[in-house]
């Protein structure tokens, strides 16, 4: 039962992904709801995360509205080492392609596989209840940040990584 609603998930995922594609990641962002995210991102002390968005300004980047970032918090960022020319694949891989609540999450079973925003790497979800749910290797521990637009975001407690062909 779990294992076919893990399915059911990916698949659902999938379709939605393979119809958004084809504009996802290739626009300006909507500076609209890009800045609103980033002053709620602000607003809780995500400054890094906030500064990162910035960065990205004019390059190219996701138009698509439809996105969830995942912050890790300054503390984690500061200790990182992220070159300028690596802040778009750090945001993406950072990023959900869809706009998920805590709450829209929290109904992933464990192990269901949400892509990411890079394409060939997807995140995978260790949901044991509120407060001990996990994308990768990462906890989210501070949901629901982004509310003023439709970006959603959630803090996390470390830089997301992904296995070898994952
Ligand atoms: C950007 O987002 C705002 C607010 O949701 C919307 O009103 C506006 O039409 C969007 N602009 C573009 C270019 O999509
Ligand atoms: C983003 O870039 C546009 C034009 O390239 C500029 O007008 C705007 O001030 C920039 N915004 C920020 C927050 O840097
Ligand atoms: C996606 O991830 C792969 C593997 O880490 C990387 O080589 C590639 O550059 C990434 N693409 C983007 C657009 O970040």
């Amino acid at each position: 039962m779990a294992l076919l609603g893990c399915c059911l998930f990916l698949i659902l995922f999938l379709l939605g992904l393979a119809e958004s594609q084809s504009q996802t990641f290739n626009h300006p962002f909507n500076r609209t709801d890009i800045q609103a995210a980033i002053g709620d991102m602000r607003a809780k002390s995500y400054y890094g995360f906030a500064m990162l968005l910035q960065m990205l300004n004019g390059t190219s980047q996701p138009n698509n509205r439809d996105l969830t970032f995942l912050m890790p918090d300054d503390k984690e960022l500061s200790a990182s080492s992220i070159s300028i020319d690596e802040v778009e694949e750090f945001l993406l891989k950072h990023a959900i392609p869809m706009p998920l609540y805590f709450n829209d999450l929290s109904h992933f079973p464990t192990g269901t596989l949400v892509p990411s925003g890079n394409r060939t790497q997807m995140i995978r979800i260790h949901n044991r209840a509120r407060g001990d749910f996990f994308v990768n290797n990462a906890q989210i521990v501070s949901a629901n940040v982004c509310l003023s637009s439709v970006i959603k975001c959630h803090g996390v407690d470390a830089i997301i990584e992904y296995d070898h062909g994952n």
